[in-house]
C-alpha cells in the first residue's frame, strides 16, 4: 500500500499526526482481523441495499462487490498488508478497497459508521459460532448417550456428600450429565434469537438522513429484525453478555464433570480409565498418569468465568451511545469461542474412549450399605413406617459394621431379631441389581429407564 492510502479516513479535522504509541494503543487490527468475512458480509449487504434504494448506481455496487471479493481472497490467501495505522478491520478493508477500485470504495461508508458496522460484524460472527457450539454440544451428548447405552446395567454408587448414598447405573450418572448438556443448547438457542438483530441503518448513533430500508439489509443478510433504537444498536452488548453467561455455565458444566473424571480415575476410585493419548506422565514418577485433560478444562473455566466479569464492568459505567470501550469486547469474547471449541472437541474425543471398570463401580457400590434404603423401602412394603424403618436399618448398619459385613450378609435370623415383620424376600431388596432395577420409572435409575431416557435424549437432538 502506499503512504497515502494508510492516511487516517478521519485525518481531516487534524493539524498533526497521531502519536506512535497511541496509535498503537488504540488499534484493533491486531484481533478484530478475525471479523473480516463477516465485515465484507455486512459492507456487501449494505452495497447492495444503497444501490436498490438509488443512493448508489448498479455499476457502483458492482465495483463496491467485486472490490471486497477480491479483498477476502486476498486475506484469505495471506496476501493482505493489515496496517496497525488504520487501527481497525472496517478501515483497513475500506482502504483497500478504495485502493483496488479507486473513487467509488469511497462512497461505501455512504449512510454508515464503524459504530453500527463493528456490532453488525460481531452479531453475524457471533451467529456463526453459536451453531458450530451448538453442533459441538450435540456431538458430546452423541457421545454420552451411546456411552450410557452401553453402560446401562452398570453398577455404581451414586453419591450425596461425597458418600455413598444409593446405586446407581453409570449409564443413568451420564445422562445427568447430558441433561445439563441439552439445557446449555438450548440457552444459546435462545441468545441467538436476540443476537439475531440487524444494528446497521443506526449508523454513528441517531440513523442517517440517506433513505436506506434497514429491513431489506436485514433480509440479505438473514437477520430475524431490525434494532429498534439506533442508540441502542450501536452501544448494546448484552448479546455478548449473554452468550458470555451461557459459555460460563456450559464450562461450569464441563468443570464438574471433569471434578468427576479426575476423582475416578485414582487409585482410590478406579471407576474408568481415560485413553492413554488424554492423559500424561510425570517427570519423576515414573508409575504416573496423569489426567491432564480434564483438570485442563476445569481450570479453563476460571478464564471464561473472568471474560464474563470483564464485560459486565465494561458495560457498566457507559454512558449512551458508542464508546471506544467497546473495542474491549472482543478479546473475551474470542478467547471464550476458542475454549468451548477446545473443551467441547477434548470431551468428546475423550469420552468416546473412555473405559468404564465396571467391577471395580460394583465393587464401590456393595462396600457402603448402598441398599440400605432399600430395606427401609421393604419395612414400610410390609407396615411398618417410615421413620421407624429407618430405625431398625439403622440398627441393622450397625450390626453388619460390628461384623464387618454388608446387609446382604447378615443372617435372616439376626434381621429378624431387629423386626419380625422381615421374611426370606428381603434379600431381593438387599442386591444392588433388584435396588436399581425398582427405580423404574422416568427419571428413575433402572436400566430400562435408562435405555428408554437414552431413546428421548437422542430424540430431543433433532
Ligand atoms: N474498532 C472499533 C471497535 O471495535 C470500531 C468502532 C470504532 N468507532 C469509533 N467511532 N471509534 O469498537
Amino acid at each position: 500500500m502506499s503512504a497515502d492510502s494508510k492516511a487516517k479516513p478521519w485525518g481531516g479535522r487534524f493539524s498533526q499526526p497521531t502519536d506512535a504509541f497511541v496509535e498503537d494503543f488504540t488499534a484493533s487490527v491486531g484481533f478484530d482481523r478475525r471479523l473480516y468475512r463477516y465485515d465484507i458480509m455486512g459492507s456487501v449487504a449494505h452495497a447492495t441495499m444503497l444501490a436498490e434504494v438509488g443512493v448508489l448506481t448498479e455499476q457502483e455496487r458492482e465495483a463496491i462487490v467485486g472490490g471486497l471479493r477480491e479483498i477476502e481472497a486476498e486475506i484469505e490467501s495471506g496476501r493482505f498488508d493489515w496496517s496497525v495505522a488504520l487501527e481497525d478491520v472496517h478501515m483497513n478493508i475500506e482502504a483497500r478497497l478504495t485502493s483496488r477500485i479507486g473513487e467509488t470504495g469511497k462512497k461505501l461508508h455512504t449512510g454508515r459508521s464503524r459504530n453500527d458496522q463493528v456490532a453488525t460484524d460481531l452479531r453475524l460472527f457471533l451467529r456463526d459460532e453459536i451453531d458450530a457450539l451448538r453442533e459441538e454440544t450435540a456431538e458430546l451428548c452423541r457421545v454420552l448417550i451411546a456411552l450410557a447405552e452401553r453402560e446401562a446395567d452398570t453398577i455404581m454408587p451414586g453419591f450425596t456428600h461425597l458418600q455413598t448414598a444409593q446405586p446407581v447405573t453409570f449409564g443413568h450418572h451420564m445422562l445427568a450429565w447430558v441433561e445439563m448438556l441439552l439445557r446449555d443448547r438450548e440457552r444459546l438457542a435462545d441468545c441467538r434469537r436476540r443476537v439475531n438483530r440487524l444494528p446497521l441503518g443506526a449508523a454513528a448513533l441517531a440513523g442517517t438522513t440517506f433513505p436506506i430500508d434497514r429491513a431489506r439489509t436485514a433480509e440479505l443478510l438473514g437477520f430475524e429484525a431490525v434494532c429498534e433504537n439506533s442508540l441502542d444498536a450501536v452501544s448494546d452488548r448484552d448479546f455478548v453478555i449473554e452468550f458470555l453467561s451461557d459459555a460460563a455455565l456450559l464450562m461450569m458444566h464441563l468443570s464438574r464433570f471433569s471434578e468427576e473424571l479426575v476423582l475416578w480415575v485414582s487409585q482410590q476410585f478406579g471407576f474408568v480409565e481415560l485413553p492413554d493419548a488424554y492423559c500424561t506422565g510425570s517427570s519423576i514418577m515414573p508409575q504416573k498418569k496423569n489426567p491432564d485433560v480434564p483438570e485442563l478444562i476445569r481450570g479453563k473455566s476460571g478464564r471464561v468465568f473472568g471474560h464474563l466479569v470483564s464485560l459486565l464492568t465494561l458495560m457498566k459505567g457507559q454512558p449512551l451511545a458508542y464508546n471506544k470501550d467497546n473495542q474491549e469486547d472482543k478479546e473475551p469474547l474470542f478467547d471464550t469461542i476458542d475454549t468451548l471449541h477446545g473443551s467441547l472437541r477434548a470431551y468428546t474425543e475423550m469420552m468416546a474412549q473412555v473405559k468404564v471398570c465396571r467391577e471395580q463401580t460394583r465393587a464401590a457400590a456393595a462396600r457402603g450399605f448402598a441398599t440400605a434404603t432399600d430395606l427401609a423401602d421393604y419395612l414400610v412394603r410390609k407396615g411398618l413406617p417410615f421413620r421407624d424403618a429407618h430405625e431398625v436399618v439403622g440398627r441393622a448398619v450397625r450390626l453388619a459394621l460390628e461384623r464387618g459385613c454388608g446387609l446382604e450378609e447378615l443372617e435372616l435370623d439376626t434381621l429378624r431379631g431387629l423386626c419380625d415383620l422381615i421374611g426370606e424376600d428381603v434379600y431381593n431388596s438387599l442386591t444392588l441389581e433388584g435396588s436399581v432395577a425398582a427405580r423404574n420409572h422416568i427419571g428413575g435409575t433402572a436400566p430400562e429407564q435408562v435405555r428408554a431416557a437414552a431413546r428421548r435424549a437422542r430424540e430431543r437432538l433433532g
